[in-house]
Protein backbone atom coordinates (compact mmCIF):
# COMPACT_ATOMS: atom_id res chain seq x y z
CA UNK A 1 0.00 0.00 0.00
CA UNK A 2 1.06 3.40 -0.87
CA UNK A 3 2.73 5.66 1.93
CA UNK A 4 0.86 8.60 3.33
CA UNK A 5 2.06 11.57 2.25
CA UNK A 6 2.30 14.12 5.41
CA UNK A 7 4.50 17.19 4.27
CA UNK A 8 3.82 20.57 6.00
CA UNK A 9 7.37 21.84 5.55
CA UNK A 10 9.20 22.18 2.19
CA UNK A 11 13.00 23.16 1.64
CA UNK A 12 13.66 24.13 -1.93
CA UNK A 13 17.06 24.31 -3.42
CA UNK A 14 17.61 26.98 -6.16
CA UNK A 15 15.87 29.85 -6.92
CA UNK A 16 16.39 30.04 -10.42
CA UNK A 17 13.31 29.62 -12.99
CA UNK A 18 12.61 25.86 -11.38
CA UNK A 19 12.90 27.59 -7.68
CA UNK A 20 10.40 30.25 -9.01
CA UNK A 21 7.48 27.36 -10.59
CA UNK A 22 8.12 25.56 -7.82
CA UNK A 23 8.00 28.37 -5.27
CA UNK A 24 4.69 29.75 -6.89
CA UNK A 25 2.75 26.52 -7.05
CA UNK A 26 3.46 25.73 -3.35
CA UNK A 27 2.70 29.45 -2.20
CA UNK A 28 -1.13 29.03 -3.98
CA UNK A 29 -1.61 25.73 -1.94
CA UNK A 30 -2.17 27.60 0.94
CA UNK A 31 -1.74 24.29 2.80
CA UNK A 32 2.06 24.18 4.14
CA UNK A 33 3.00 25.77 7.04
CA UNK A 34 6.77 26.63 6.20
CA UNK A 35 8.06 27.00 2.29
CA UNK A 36 12.19 28.32 2.03
CA UNK A 37 14.01 28.66 -1.07
CA UNK A 38 17.42 28.41 -0.65
CA UNK A 39 19.45 30.22 -3.36
CA UNK A 40 23.24 30.03 -2.74
CA UNK A 41 23.69 33.40 -5.34
CA UNK A 42 22.89 36.72 -3.95
CA UNK A 43 19.76 37.01 -6.00
CA UNK A 44 17.08 34.92 -8.20
CA UNK A 45 17.31 34.15 -11.44
CA UNK A 46 19.72 31.24 -11.86
CA UNK A 47 21.40 30.85 -14.96
CA UNK A 48 20.75 33.88 -16.52
CA UNK A 49 22.14 36.06 -13.96
CA UNK A 50 25.19 37.90 -15.38
CA UNK A 51 28.68 37.57 -14.29
CA UNK A 52 30.08 40.15 -16.11
CA UNK A 53 33.87 39.02 -14.82
CA UNK A 54 34.23 35.24 -15.13
CA UNK A 55 35.73 33.32 -12.66
CA UNK A 56 39.47 31.57 -13.97
CA UNK A 57 38.10 28.39 -14.34
CA UNK A 58 40.30 24.94 -13.18
CA UNK A 59 40.03 22.20 -16.36
CA UNK A 60 39.54 18.50 -15.53
CA UNK A 61 39.45 16.90 -19.21
CA UNK A 62 37.47 13.46 -18.51
CA UNK A 63 36.78 14.19 -14.66
CA UNK A 64 33.19 14.35 -13.64
CA UNK A 65 31.15 16.56 -10.67
CA UNK A 66 32.21 13.88 -7.98
CA UNK A 67 35.49 14.53 -8.42
CA UNK A 68 35.25 18.35 -9.68
CA UNK A 69 32.58 19.29 -7.65
CA UNK A 70 33.15 16.96 -3.99
CA UNK A 71 30.63 18.00 -1.09
CA UNK A 72 32.18 20.36 1.59
CA UNK A 73 33.96 19.06 4.95
CA UNK A 74 31.10 20.07 7.15
CA UNK A 75 32.10 21.39 10.83
CA UNK A 76 31.16 19.13 13.39
CA UNK A 77 28.92 20.73 15.97
CA UNK A 78 26.46 23.29 14.21
CA UNK A 79 25.13 25.79 14.43
CA UNK A 80 29.35 27.30 13.77
CA UNK A 81 31.12 30.23 12.58
CA UNK A 82 33.84 29.36 10.10
CA UNK A 83 36.07 31.03 7.57
CA UNK A 84 34.53 31.81 4.05
CA UNK A 85 34.79 28.70 1.65
CA UNK A 86 37.52 28.80 -0.55
CA UNK A 87 37.02 25.70 -2.46
CA UNK A 88 35.39 25.76 -6.46
CA UNK A 89 32.01 25.94 -5.84
CA UNK A 90 30.93 26.75 -9.92
CA UNK A 91 28.69 29.69 -8.97
CA UNK A 92 28.96 31.89 -11.80
CA UNK A 93 27.04 31.65 -15.12
CA UNK A 94 27.93 31.11 -18.34
CA UNK A 95 25.80 33.73 -19.85
CA UNK A 96 28.18 36.10 -22.49
CA UNK A 97 27.30 39.41 -23.96
CA UNK A 98 25.26 38.58 -27.23
CA UNK A 99 23.05 35.10 -25.75
CA UNK A 100 19.68 35.85 -26.70
CA UNK A 101 17.16 32.89 -25.83
CA UNK A 102 16.77 30.27 -28.26
CA UNK A 103 13.08 29.17 -27.29
CA UNK A 104 10.38 31.85 -28.83
CA UNK A 105 9.13 33.73 -25.71
CA UNK A 106 5.25 32.25 -25.77
CA UNK A 107 6.33 28.99 -25.13
CA UNK A 108 9.60 29.66 -23.01
CA UNK A 109 7.56 31.67 -19.88
CA UNK A 110 5.32 30.63 -17.58
CA UNK A 111 1.76 30.66 -18.44
CA UNK A 112 0.53 33.06 -16.61
CA UNK A 113 3.28 36.07 -17.47
CA UNK A 114 4.69 36.92 -20.69
CA UNK A 115 8.26 37.76 -21.30
CA UNK A 116 8.89 41.96 -21.72
CA UNK A 117 9.07 41.03 -25.46
CA UNK A 118 10.09 38.10 -27.92
CA UNK A 119 10.06 35.91 -29.41
CA UNK A 120 14.16 35.59 -28.67
CA UNK A 121 15.08 37.83 -25.81
CA UNK A 122 18.29 38.95 -24.89
CA UNK A 123 19.42 37.40 -21.43
CA UNK A 124 18.57 40.04 -19.21
CA UNK A 125 14.92 39.31 -20.16
CA UNK A 126 14.80 35.87 -18.57
CA UNK A 127 16.66 37.30 -15.32
CA UNK A 128 14.57 40.18 -14.66
CA UNK A 129 11.84 38.15 -15.28
CA UNK A 130 12.50 35.25 -13.32
CA UNK A 131 13.50 37.24 -10.47
CA UNK A 132 10.41 39.30 -10.85
CA UNK A 133 8.02 36.01 -10.95
CA UNK A 134 9.01 35.94 -7.09
CA UNK A 135 7.93 39.42 -6.82
CA UNK A 136 4.34 38.31 -8.89
CA UNK A 137 3.37 35.42 -6.51
CA UNK A 138 4.98 37.21 -3.40
CA UNK A 139 7.05 33.87 -2.89
CA UNK A 140 10.03 36.37 -2.63
CA UNK A 141 9.34 36.21 1.52
CA UNK A 142 10.24 33.00 0.99
CA UNK A 143 13.76 33.27 -0.08
CA UNK A 144 17.06 32.63 1.56
CA UNK A 145 19.95 34.16 -0.42
CA UNK A 146 23.68 33.21 -0.64
CA UNK A 147 23.07 30.57 1.71
CA UNK A 148 24.21 26.94 0.13
CA UNK A 149 22.26 23.70 0.90
CA UNK A 150 25.60 21.61 1.36
CA UNK A 151 24.16 18.68 2.91
CA UNK A 152 21.01 16.68 2.78
CA UNK A 153 20.15 13.69 4.78
CA UNK A 154 17.11 11.63 5.26
CA UNK A 155 15.70 11.39 8.81
CA UNK A 156 14.21 8.10 9.56
CA UNK A 157 12.07 7.86 13.05
CA UNK A 158 12.59 4.50 14.64
CA UNK A 159 9.33 3.68 15.02
CA UNK A 160 8.09 3.84 11.74
CA UNK A 161 10.61 3.12 8.97
CA UNK A 162 8.80 4.34 6.36
CA UNK A 163 8.54 7.63 7.86
CA UNK A 164 10.18 10.02 6.18
CA UNK A 165 12.41 13.96 7.17
CA UNK A 166 14.92 15.51 5.78
CA UNK A 167 17.99 17.07 7.62
CA UNK A 168 19.53 20.03 5.49
CA UNK A 169 23.03 21.50 6.20
CA UNK A 170 22.85 25.11 5.62
CA UNK A 171 26.22 27.41 5.00
CA UNK A 172 25.23 31.39 4.44
CA UNK A 173 28.11 33.42 3.45
CA UNK A 174 28.37 36.34 5.17
CA UNK A 175 30.08 39.10 2.87
CA UNK A 176 30.47 41.99 5.36
CA UNK A 177 31.62 39.67 8.49
CA UNK A 178 33.31 37.33 5.45
CA UNK A 179 32.60 34.68 7.16
CA UNK A 180 30.50 31.61 6.77
CA UNK A 181 27.40 30.86 9.08
CA UNK A 182 26.28 27.17 9.50
CA UNK A 183 23.44 25.41 10.99
CA UNK A 184 20.62 22.90 10.04
CA UNK A 185 16.97 22.69 9.43
CA UNK A 186 14.71 19.89 9.07
CA UNK A 187 11.98 19.63 6.72
CA UNK A 188 9.22 17.38 5.69
CA UNK A 189 10.02 17.31 1.76
CA UNK A 190 12.73 18.52 -0.27
CA UNK A 191 12.10 19.54 -4.08
CA UNK A 192 15.62 20.04 -6.18
CA UNK A 193 16.14 22.85 -8.73
CA UNK A 194 19.04 23.19 -8.62
CA UNK A 195 20.03 23.51 -12.04
CA UNK A 196 22.26 21.73 -14.34
CA UNK A 197 24.48 23.72 -16.40
CA UNK A 198 27.30 24.68 -13.77
CA UNK A 199 29.89 22.46 -13.48
CA UNK A 200 31.74 22.30 -16.86
CA UNK A 201 32.88 19.18 -19.01
CA UNK A 202 36.16 18.78 -20.23
CA UNK A 203 36.38 15.61 -22.19
CA UNK A 204 39.92 13.29 -22.36
CA UNK A 205 42.16 13.98 -25.02
CA UNK A 206 45.85 12.21 -25.58
CA UNK A 207 48.10 14.84 -24.08
CA UNK A 208 45.48 17.74 -22.90
CA UNK A 209 46.28 17.86 -19.72
CA UNK A 210 50.30 18.27 -20.15
CA UNK A 211 49.33 20.80 -22.99
CA UNK A 212 46.74 22.72 -20.02
CA UNK A 213 50.61 22.75 -17.86
CA UNK A 214 52.21 23.49 -20.82
CA UNK A 215 50.07 26.69 -21.95
CA UNK A 216 48.15 27.53 -19.19
CA UNK A 217 46.18 30.53 -20.97
CA UNK A 218 45.41 28.68 -23.83
CA UNK A 219 42.38 26.70 -23.25
CA UNK A 220 39.26 27.51 -21.39
CA UNK A 221 35.93 26.31 -21.51
CA UNK A 222 32.61 28.06 -22.58
CA UNK A 223 31.62 29.14 -19.09
CA UNK A 224 34.34 31.74 -19.02
CA UNK A 225 33.65 33.17 -22.27
CA UNK A 226 31.73 36.46 -22.49
CA UNK A 227 32.72 38.89 -25.36
CA UNK A 228 34.67 38.28 -28.58
CA UNK A 229 36.76 41.09 -28.10
CA UNK A 230 39.78 39.41 -25.87
CA UNK A 231 39.99 37.35 -28.78
CA UNK A 232 40.83 39.83 -31.45
CA UNK A 233 43.26 38.84 -34.34
CA UNK A 234 43.68 35.45 -32.60
CA UNK A 235 44.03 31.82 -34.08
CA UNK A 236 40.61 30.20 -32.11
CA UNK A 237 39.44 26.62 -32.15
CA UNK A 238 36.15 26.04 -30.87
CA UNK A 239 34.87 22.25 -29.66
CA UNK A 240 31.67 21.56 -30.07
CA UNK A 241 28.52 21.99 -32.37
CA UNK A 242 25.36 22.57 -29.63
CA UNK A 243 24.30 25.82 -28.52
CA UNK A 244 27.42 27.09 -27.08
CA UNK A 245 29.70 26.27 -29.99
CA UNK A 246 27.29 27.68 -32.95
CA UNK A 247 27.02 30.36 -31.00
CA UNK A 248 30.85 31.51 -29.76
CA UNK A 249 31.93 30.62 -33.76
CA UNK A 250 29.47 32.99 -34.89
CA UNK A 251 30.41 35.76 -32.40
CA UNK A 252 34.08 35.26 -33.19
CA UNK A 253 33.72 35.31 -36.74
CA UNK A 254 35.18 38.76 -38.18
CA UNK A 255 36.86 39.68 -34.39
CA UNK A 256 39.27 36.40 -34.08
CA UNK A 257 41.46 35.61 -37.43
CA UNK A 258 39.89 34.14 -40.00
CA UNK A 259 38.93 31.54 -40.51
CA UNK A 260 37.75 30.11 -37.35
CA UNK A 261 37.90 26.68 -36.52
CA UNK A 262 35.74 24.37 -34.81
CA UNK A 263 36.11 20.70 -34.02
CA UNK A 264 32.38 18.66 -34.63
CA UNK A 265 31.70 15.33 -33.78
CA UNK A 266 27.98 15.50 -34.67
CA UNK A 267 26.15 17.15 -37.18
CA UNK A 268 23.74 19.80 -35.50
CA UNK A 269 20.21 20.31 -36.93
CA UNK A 270 20.93 23.74 -38.32
CA UNK A 271 23.99 22.56 -40.16
CA UNK A 272 24.15 22.32 -43.97
CA UNK A 273 26.24 20.85 -46.39
CA UNK A 274 29.53 23.10 -45.56
CA UNK A 275 30.39 25.72 -42.36
CA UNK A 276 29.17 29.40 -42.20
CA UNK A 277 31.52 31.88 -43.99
CA UNK A 278 34.07 32.98 -42.19
CA UNK A 279 34.42 29.23 -40.29
CA UNK A 280 36.26 25.84 -41.14
CA UNK A 281 35.03 22.54 -40.02
CA UNK A 282 37.37 20.31 -37.99
CA UNK A 283 37.34 16.88 -36.96
CA UNK A 284 37.44 15.68 -33.39
CA UNK A 285 40.74 16.21 -31.84
CA UNK A 286 42.97 12.85 -31.46
CA UNK A 287 46.53 14.72 -29.79
CA UNK A 288 47.63 17.59 -28.20
CA UNK A 289 51.56 17.66 -28.78
CA UNK A 290 54.36 19.30 -26.77
CA UNK A 291 55.17 21.54 -29.98
CA UNK A 292 51.69 22.92 -29.60
CA UNK A 293 49.94 21.15 -32.49
CA UNK A 294 46.72 19.92 -32.11
CA UNK A 295 46.35 16.24 -34.35
CA UNK A 296 42.55 16.03 -35.57
CA UNK A 297 41.36 12.07 -36.36
CA UNK A 298 41.60 12.74 -40.06
CA UNK A 299 45.13 13.31 -39.49
CA UNK A 300 45.02 16.95 -40.48
CA UNK A 301 46.84 19.41 -37.45
CA UNK A 302 46.77 23.44 -36.37
CA UNK A 303 49.69 24.65 -35.32
CA UNK A 304 49.98 28.32 -33.55
CA UNK A 305 46.64 27.99 -31.98
CA UNK A 306 46.48 31.34 -29.08
CA UNK A 307 42.94 29.98 -28.06
CA UNK A 308 41.12 26.35 -27.61
CA UNK A 309 37.46 27.37 -26.41
CA UNK A 310 35.77 23.96 -25.08
CA UNK A 311 32.23 24.16 -26.00
CA UNK A 312 31.26 20.68 -24.57
CA UNK A 313 28.71 21.23 -22.39
CA UNK A 314 27.84 20.31 -18.32
CA UNK A 315 27.50 17.66 -15.75
CA UNK A 316 24.27 17.76 -13.00
CA UNK A 317 26.26 17.83 -9.60
CA UNK A 318 25.04 16.86 -6.34
CA UNK A 319 27.16 17.38 -4.21
CA UNK A 320 24.62 18.44 -1.06
CA UNK A 321 23.37 14.89 -1.80
CA UNK A 322 24.53 12.96 0.89
CA UNK A 323 24.46 9.22 -0.37
CA UNK A 324 25.85 6.86 2.45
CA UNK A 325 23.57 8.47 4.71
CA UNK A 326 20.40 8.13 2.31
CA UNK A 327 21.87 4.68 1.00
CA UNK A 328 22.83 5.23 -2.61
CA UNK A 329 23.28 8.45 -5.19
CA UNK A 330 21.49 10.72 -7.38
CA UNK A 331 22.67 10.49 -10.60
CA UNK A 332 24.09 7.63 -12.15
CA UNK A 333 27.31 9.32 -14.61
CA UNK A 334 27.71 6.36 -17.13
CA UNK A 335 23.69 6.28 -17.76
CA UNK A 336 23.73 9.76 -17.90
CA UNK A 337 20.22 9.74 -15.47
CA UNK A 338 18.64 10.47 -12.40
CA UNK A 339 18.52 7.26 -10.59
CA UNK A 340 15.02 5.49 -9.48
CA UNK A 341 12.94 7.96 -10.87
CA UNK A 342 9.40 8.19 -12.11
CA UNK A 343 8.43 10.69 -15.27
CA UNK A 344 11.54 13.03 -14.44
CA UNK A 345 10.62 14.52 -11.19
CA UNK A 346 9.62 11.60 -8.47
CA UNK A 347 11.79 9.36 -6.72
CA UNK A 348 10.76 5.72 -6.56
CA UNK A 349 12.38 5.21 -2.92
CA UNK A 350 11.80 8.86 -1.67
CA UNK A 351 7.92 9.67 -1.62
CA UNK A 352 8.97 13.30 -0.02
CA UNK A 353 11.65 14.10 -2.56
CA UNK A 354 11.07 15.50 -6.14
CA UNK A 355 13.07 17.59 -8.78
CA UNK A 356 12.21 20.02 -11.27
CA UNK A 357 13.92 21.17 -14.48
CA UNK A 358 15.82 17.91 -15.67
CA UNK A 359 14.78 16.93 -18.96
CA UNK A 360 16.11 18.68 -21.80
CA UNK A 361 13.06 20.12 -23.40
CA UNK A 362 10.58 23.29 -23.34
CA UNK A 363 12.60 24.70 -19.56
CA UNK A 364 9.94 27.06 -17.89
CA UNK A 365 6.89 26.09 -19.10
CA UNK A 366 7.66 22.64 -18.39
CA UNK A 367 9.08 23.48 -14.50
CA UNK A 368 5.65 25.16 -14.44
CA UNK A 369 3.42 21.68 -15.35
CA UNK A 370 6.15 19.82 -12.75
CA UNK A 371 5.64 21.95 -9.71
CA UNK A 372 2.63 22.08 -9.84
CA UNK A 373 2.71 18.48 -9.87
CA UNK A 374 4.51 18.07 -7.01
CA UNK A 375 2.60 20.75 -5.06
CA UNK A 376 -0.75 18.85 -5.20
CA UNK A 377 0.41 15.65 -4.83
CA UNK A 378 2.55 16.76 -1.35
CA UNK A 379 -0.63 18.79 -0.56
CA UNK A 380 -2.68 15.80 -1.39
CA UNK A 381 -5.46 18.19 -3.48
CA UNK A 382 -7.00 16.52 -6.18
CA UNK A 383 -3.74 15.14 -7.03
CA UNK A 384 -3.65 11.43 -8.84
CA UNK A 385 -1.24 8.87 -6.48
CA UNK A 386 1.25 7.98 -8.60
CA UNK A 387 1.03 4.50 -9.91
CA UNK A 388 2.56 1.34 -7.92
CA UNK A 389 6.15 1.23 -7.33
CA UNK A 390 6.25 -1.95 -10.24
CA UNK A 391 4.61 0.53 -13.02
CA UNK A 392 7.59 3.32 -12.02
CA UNK A 393 10.43 0.83 -12.13
CA UNK A 394 9.06 -0.29 -15.52
CA UNK A 395 8.88 3.41 -17.27
CA UNK A 396 12.27 3.83 -15.95
CA UNK A 397 13.69 0.68 -17.07
CA UNK A 398 11.68 0.63 -20.10
CA UNK A 399 12.61 4.09 -21.33
CA UNK A 400 16.63 3.43 -20.06
CA UNK A 401 16.33 0.67 -22.59
CA UNK A 402 15.17 2.51 -25.15
CA UNK A 403 16.70 5.97 -25.08
CA UNK A 404 20.35 3.36 -25.00
CA UNK A 405 19.11 1.47 -27.98
CA UNK A 406 18.23 4.39 -29.97
CA UNK A 407 21.56 6.11 -28.89
CA UNK A 408 19.21 9.03 -27.02
CA UNK A 409 19.46 10.53 -23.93
CA UNK A 410 17.07 9.63 -20.91
CA UNK A 411 16.60 13.04 -20.03
CA UNK A 412 16.07 14.80 -23.68
CA UNK A 413 12.39 14.68 -24.10
CA UNK A 414 12.12 15.81 -27.88
CA UNK A 415 8.89 18.05 -28.65
CA UNK A 416 8.87 16.86 -32.97
CA UNK A 417 8.27 13.11 -32.01
CA UNK A 418 5.43 14.23 -29.71
CA UNK A 419 7.06 13.29 -26.62
CA UNK A 420 7.21 16.56 -24.94
CA UNK A 421 3.29 16.93 -25.32
CA UNK A 422 2.93 13.35 -23.73
CA UNK A 423 5.27 14.56 -20.81
CA UNK A 424 3.51 16.93 -19.60
CA UNK A 425 0.00 15.54 -20.22
CA UNK A 426 1.28 12.82 -17.84
CA UNK A 427 1.86 15.85 -15.35
CA UNK A 428 -1.53 17.72 -16.04
CA UNK A 429 -3.05 14.30 -15.42
CA UNK A 430 -0.82 13.92 -11.53
CA UNK A 431 -1.71 17.25 -10.84
CA UNK A 432 -5.84 16.41 -11.17
CA UNK A 433 -8.81 18.38 -11.31
CA UNK A 434 -8.91 22.09 -10.23
CA UNK A 435 -11.31 23.40 -7.53
CA UNK A 436 -14.64 25.09 -7.76
CA UNK A 437 -12.73 27.55 -5.87
CA UNK A 438 -9.88 27.73 -7.44
CA UNK A 439 -7.54 26.89 -4.49
CA UNK A 440 -3.57 25.90 -6.17
CA UNK A 441 -2.83 26.22 -9.56
CA UNK A 442 -3.94 24.10 -12.31
CA UNK A 443 -1.34 22.79 -14.86
CA UNK A 444 -1.88 25.60 -17.84
CA UNK A 445 -3.19 24.51 -21.49
CA UNK A 446 -0.84 24.28 -24.10
CA UNK A 447 -2.31 26.95 -26.41
CA UNK A 448 -2.36 26.72 -30.14
CA UNK A 449 -0.47 29.90 -30.50
CA UNK A 450 2.47 28.32 -28.37
CA UNK A 451 2.55 25.07 -30.61
CA UNK A 452 2.66 27.13 -33.97
CA UNK A 453 5.38 28.59 -32.28
CA UNK A 454 7.60 26.30 -31.07
CA UNK A 455 7.32 24.36 -34.83
CA UNK A 456 7.35 27.35 -36.50
CA UNK A 457 9.37 29.94 -35.47
CA UNK A 458 13.41 29.51 -35.23
CA UNK A 459 16.90 31.82 -33.84
CA UNK A 460 18.84 29.95 -36.40
CA UNK A 461 18.02 28.89 -39.64
CA UNK A 462 17.75 25.17 -40.16
CA UNK A 463 20.27 24.98 -43.32
CA UNK A 464 22.22 27.62 -44.24
CA UNK A 465 22.15 29.59 -47.01
CA UNK A 466 20.57 32.16 -49.05
CA UNK A 467 17.21 33.22 -47.20
CA UNK A 468 15.98 33.70 -50.99
CA UNK A 469 16.50 30.22 -51.09
CA UNK A 470 14.49 29.10 -47.53
CA UNK A 471 11.31 31.45 -48.83
CA UNK A 472 11.32 29.46 -51.71
CA UNK A 473 11.42 26.42 -49.28
CA UNK A 474 8.79 27.66 -47.21
CA UNK A 475 10.94 29.32 -44.64
CA UNK A 476 11.16 33.37 -44.74
CA UNK A 477 13.49 35.73 -42.45
CA UNK A 478 11.00 37.89 -40.41
CA UNK A 479 12.30 40.86 -37.97
CA UNK A 480 15.66 38.55 -37.94
CA UNK A 481 14.26 35.38 -36.94
CA UNK A 482 13.26 32.49 -39.39
CA UNK A 483 9.69 31.88 -39.85
CA UNK A 484 9.36 27.68 -41.25
CA UNK A 485 6.45 27.28 -43.22
CA UNK A 486 4.53 30.57 -42.87
CA UNK A 487 1.40 30.13 -44.78
CA UNK A 488 0.20 28.26 -41.75
CA UNK A 489 -0.87 30.36 -39.44
CA UNK A 490 -0.95 34.18 -39.31
CA UNK A 491 2.15 35.68 -37.29
CA UNK A 492 -0.21 37.50 -34.77
CA UNK A 493 1.78 38.92 -31.82
CA UNK A 494 4.57 36.40 -32.05
CA UNK A 495 6.85 38.60 -33.94
CA UNK A 496 8.44 41.96 -32.78
C1 LIG B 1 24.37 29.29 -21.84
C2 LIG B 1 22.97 28.80 -21.64
C3 LIG B 1 21.95 29.29 -22.41
C4 LIG B 1 20.65 28.83 -22.26
N1 LIG B 1 19.68 29.32 -23.08
C5 LIG B 1 18.42 28.87 -22.94
C6 LIG B 1 17.38 29.39 -23.75
O1 LIG B 1 17.62 30.22 -24.62
N2 LIG B 1 16.13 28.96 -23.57
C7 LIG B 1 15.83 28.04 -22.61
O2 LIG B 1 14.67 27.70 -22.47
N3 LIG B 1 16.79 27.51 -21.82
C8 LIG B 1 18.07 27.91 -21.96
N4 LIG B 1 19.05 27.40 -21.16
C9 LIG B 1 18.70 26.41 -20.15
C10 LIG B 1 18.51 27.09 -18.78
O3 LIG B 1 19.33 26.43 -17.92
C11 LIG B 1 17.03 27.07 -18.40
O4 LIG B 1 16.36 28.02 -19.22
C12 LIG B 1 16.71 27.48 -16.97
O5 LIG B 1 17.29 28.68 -16.65
C13 LIG B 1 17.08 26.42 -15.97
O6 LIG B 1 16.50 26.81 -14.76
P1 LIG B 1 16.74 25.99 -13.42
O7 LIG B 1 16.04 26.76 -12.37
O8 LIG B 1 16.42 24.58 -13.62
O9 LIG B 1 18.31 26.03 -13.19
P2 LIG B 1 19.26 27.30 -12.92
O10 LIG B 1 18.81 28.46 -13.69
O11 LIG B 1 20.62 26.77 -13.09
O12 LIG B 1 18.98 27.60 -11.38
C14 LIG B 1 19.42 26.75 -10.35
C15 LIG B 1 19.72 27.60 -9.14
O13 LIG B 1 20.04 26.74 -8.06
C16 LIG B 1 21.09 27.31 -7.31
N5 LIG B 1 21.76 26.25 -6.58
C17 LIG B 1 22.41 25.18 -7.10
N6 LIG B 1 22.87 24.40 -6.12
C18 LIG B 1 22.51 24.98 -4.97
C19 LIG B 1 22.71 24.65 -3.60
N7 LIG B 1 23.37 23.55 -3.23
N8 LIG B 1 22.21 25.48 -2.66
C20 LIG B 1 21.54 26.62 -3.01
N9 LIG B 1 21.34 26.99 -4.28
C21 LIG B 1 21.81 26.17 -5.24
C22 LIG B 1 21.96 27.97 -8.35
O14 LIG B 1 22.76 29.00 -7.80
C23 LIG B 1 20.92 28.51 -9.34
O15 LIG B 1 20.56 29.83 -9.03
C24 LIG B 1 20.37 27.85 -21.29
C25 LIG B 1 21.40 27.34 -20.50
C26 LIG B 1 22.69 27.81 -20.67
C27 LIG B 1 23.76 27.23 -19.82
N1 LIG C 1 20.15 30.50 -25.85
C1 LIG C 1 21.11 30.01 -26.59
O1 LIG C 1 21.25 30.32 -27.74
C2 LIG C 1 22.06 29.05 -25.97
C3 LIG C 1 23.43 29.22 -26.15
C4 LIG C 1 24.30 28.34 -25.53
C5 LIG C 1 23.81 27.28 -24.76
N2 LIG C 1 22.46 27.13 -24.64
C6 LIG C 1 21.90 26.02 -23.83
O2 LIG C 1 22.84 25.66 -22.85
C7 LIG C 1 22.81 24.27 -22.63
C8 LIG C 1 24.20 23.69 -22.82
O3 LIG C 1 24.60 23.83 -24.19
P1 LIG C 1 26.11 23.59 -24.65
O4 LIG C 1 26.18 23.81 -26.10
O5 LIG C 1 27.01 24.35 -23.75
O6 LIG C 1 26.37 22.05 -24.27
P2 LIG C 1 25.72 20.74 -24.92
O7 LIG C 1 24.45 21.06 -25.55
O8 LIG C 1 25.76 19.71 -23.86
O9 LIG C 1 26.71 20.34 -26.09
C9 LIG C 1 27.97 19.80 -25.85
C10 LIG C 1 28.73 19.70 -27.17
O10 LIG C 1 30.02 19.15 -26.89
C11 LIG C 1 30.23 18.03 -27.75
N3 LIG C 1 31.04 17.05 -27.04
C12 LIG C 1 30.81 16.52 -25.82
N4 LIG C 1 31.77 15.64 -25.52
C13 LIG C 1 32.62 15.63 -26.59
C14 LIG C 1 33.80 14.92 -26.89
N5 LIG C 1 34.30 13.99 -26.05
N6 LIG C 1 34.41 15.19 -28.07
C15 LIG C 1 33.88 16.08 -28.94
N7 LIG C 1 32.77 16.77 -28.71
C16 LIG C 1 32.15 16.54 -27.54
C17 LIG C 1 28.84 17.49 -28.02
O11 LIG C 1 28.87 16.67 -29.16
P3 LIG C 1 27.73 15.56 -29.42
O12 LIG C 1 26.55 16.35 -29.91
O13 LIG C 1 28.33 14.67 -30.43
O14 LIG C 1 27.47 14.90 -28.10
C18 LIG C 1 28.07 18.79 -28.20
O15 LIG C 1 28.29 19.31 -29.48
C19 LIG C 1 21.75 23.72 -23.59
O16 LIG C 1 20.53 23.66 -22.95
C20 LIG C 1 21.67 24.80 -24.66
O17 LIG C 1 20.43 24.85 -25.32
C21 LIG C 1 21.58 27.98 -25.22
Amino acid sequence: MATKIHVKSVAVVGAGAAGAAVAAALSAENYFERIQVFERRGTAGGTWIYDAEPDPLPLYPGKLPPDTDPALEIPEALPRITPPVEQERWTKTPIYNSLTTNVPAIAMSFSDSPFAYGPFAPHYIPRQYVENYFSIHKTDSFLQLNTTVEDIKKLTSPNDQSSERWKLTLRKNDALRRVDVWWEEEFDAVILANGHYAVPYVPQVKGLEEYIAKYPDRISHSKEYRAPTIYAGKKVLIIGNSASGHDLSIDLVGVASAPVYQSRRSKARWDGDGPLSGIEWKKVIKEYLPSGRIVFEDDSHLDHVDAVLYCTGYKPSFSFWNAKANGRPLWDYEGNKLIKTYWHTFFQDFKTLAIVGMPRTLTFRSFEYQAIAIARLFSGRNALPLPPLREQEKWETERAQRTKSEGKKFHDIPWDEGQTIDWLDGLFRIAGLGTIRGEGLVPPALSKELIWAVEHLRKYTEDPGEHEEHAGRGESVEGGWVVVQREKLPLGGLLP
